[in-house]
């Protein structure tokens, strides 16, 4: 057997059509390299010049007030995900039983997304589950595996970034609070493009060079300026905040931060909007003297990534946050942990903590017009996690589990929606 032939088997199949377009580019000319490389980059132009097209078209904001019916989908996810989704469901069959009993609301569950299903496939996202999420008006998911190199599952995309970008999410909405450090800070992170779009669509020019795209589109900066500022002024907020490194990344970052500064001058006039680098914000955020006028903060995708993870974990931790994918048709709440391999191989899954996802209940609660049940839920987490703590929840078997918190929990609702 040759080697080449040996090295394809052992990189499998998606691992043998870049192992054979690579030799491929290795035995080109130079010249001809960079022309391969320049006809895929225009493929790639042409392809965000028509998304910018289907943005435009996509811009009124569904209205939940004018509907009968709304309906809520519901993708249970992977791991711990379908335990921690049952107990929250648990919560809002609370909450909104009224409104269930009434046939106003309607719960609906996505079967098919799978990592089994999906391995099997070879699809991160299928097309019958795509076609349900776009019969529902908002989406709560738990965690969906997303395969790393080694892992024994094809090496899918990650089907968060696909359905964000399937349904135009544009906005990904992060609350922080630190209520001990005076902190309260609503983060709007771009959530589609940047990094992100064309994140598998680098091009490798040969051995030696690859390389990868930052994308801004005029349409893109605009609408996740607007949801910032709108977000601002619904809620008597002072600042807004544009973090970027636009004093390397000249055009991409430099145009979000003047397209913040061009809408906030034209449309929000009555709202401060302040510039930091994102360096500085990750390094100081809990500075006083740094974070004094930081209440809403908007920021391109990658590093909004980063800078709601450092956020979260000075919050409490990852688990203690929740995220809105916000767009102007669809909407998605989930937790921001991950499928918790090591619980479920402990046989710990039962044990898990479900706050996160619940908040993101809380939250899509509140999107769909229900913010009075997202307080009384707020209380009720505030009451079982941190002043009364009857039962606690460690993950540890000797302690709650993830049923019996939501029993805890759903006792103190019920005590008070009296
Ligand atoms: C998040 C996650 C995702 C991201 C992953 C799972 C694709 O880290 O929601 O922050 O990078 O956006
Ligand atoms: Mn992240």
């Amino acid at each position: 057997m040759s080697s080449d032939r040996r090295l394809e088997l052992r990189v499998g199949i998606a691992g043998i059509v870049e192992f054979r377009a690579k030799k491929e580019n290795e035995s080109m000319g130079t010249e001809e390299q960079i022309k391969t490389a320049e006809a895929k980059f225009g493929d790639l132009i042409r392809a965000e010049l028509a998304r910018i097209e289907t943005m435009k078209e996509d811009s009124e904001i569904k209205d939940f007030s004018k509907l009968d019916h709304i309906k809520i989908g519901i993708l249970p996810g992977d791991g711990i995900g379908p335990i921690i989704m049952e107990q929250a469901l648990r919560v809002v069959n609370e909450l909104l039983k009224d409104e269930i009993a009434s046939g106003k609301v309607e719960i609906h569950i996505i079967e098919g997304m799978t990592i089994e299903r999906r391995s099997e496939l070879n699809e991160s996202l299928p097309a019958d589950v795509m076609e349900e999420c776009k019969k529902c008006d908002v989406l709560v998911k738990g965690p969906f595996v997303t395969p790393r190199p080694g892992d024994p599952w094809p090496n899918l995309l990650s089907a968060n970034s696909l359905l964000r970008r399937g349904l135009n999410l544009f906005a990904a909405v992060r609350p922080i609070k630190m209520p001990d450090r005076n902190i309260d800070w609503t983060f709007f992170r771009e959530n589609i493009e940047g990094e992100y779009i064309l994140g598998n669509k680098g091009i490798e020019v040969n051995e030696d060079l690859a390389i990868d795209f930052k994308v801004l589109t005029k349409p893109g900066a605009e609408r996740i300026a607007r949801a910032a500022f709108e977000f601002a002024r619904k809620n008597g907020k002072k600042h807004v905040t544009v973090v970027t490194k636009a004093n390397i990344v000249k055009l991409v970052d430099g145009n979000f931060v003047k397209t913040v500064h061009r809408i906030g001058e034209e449309e929000y006039p009555d709202i401060i909007v302040d510039d930091k680098l994102v360096d500085a914000t990750a390094a100081k955020m809990l500075d006083p003297e740094f974070n004094k006028d930081m209440e809403v903060v908007v920021l391109p995708n990658l590093y909004g990534d980063i800078v709601t993870d450092v956020a979260a974990e000075h919050q409490g931790g990852l688990g203690t946050a929740s995220s809105s994918n916000i767009g102007n048709k669809y909407a998605l709440f989930e937790a921001i942990h991950g499928t918790a391999p090591y619980l479920m191989s402990h046989g710990r899954g039962h044990y898990a903590n479900p706050c996160s996802l619940i908040r993101a209940m809380g939250e899509m609660m509140a999107h769909i017009g229900y913010a009075d049940r997202k307080a009384i839920l707020d209380k009720a987490l505030d009451i079982t996690t941190v002043t009364e703590k009857k039962i606690v929840l460690t993950t540890e078997t000797k302690d709650a589990s993830t049923a019996e918190f939501t029993d805890y929990l759903i006792d103190t609702i019920k005590g008070l929606e009296g």
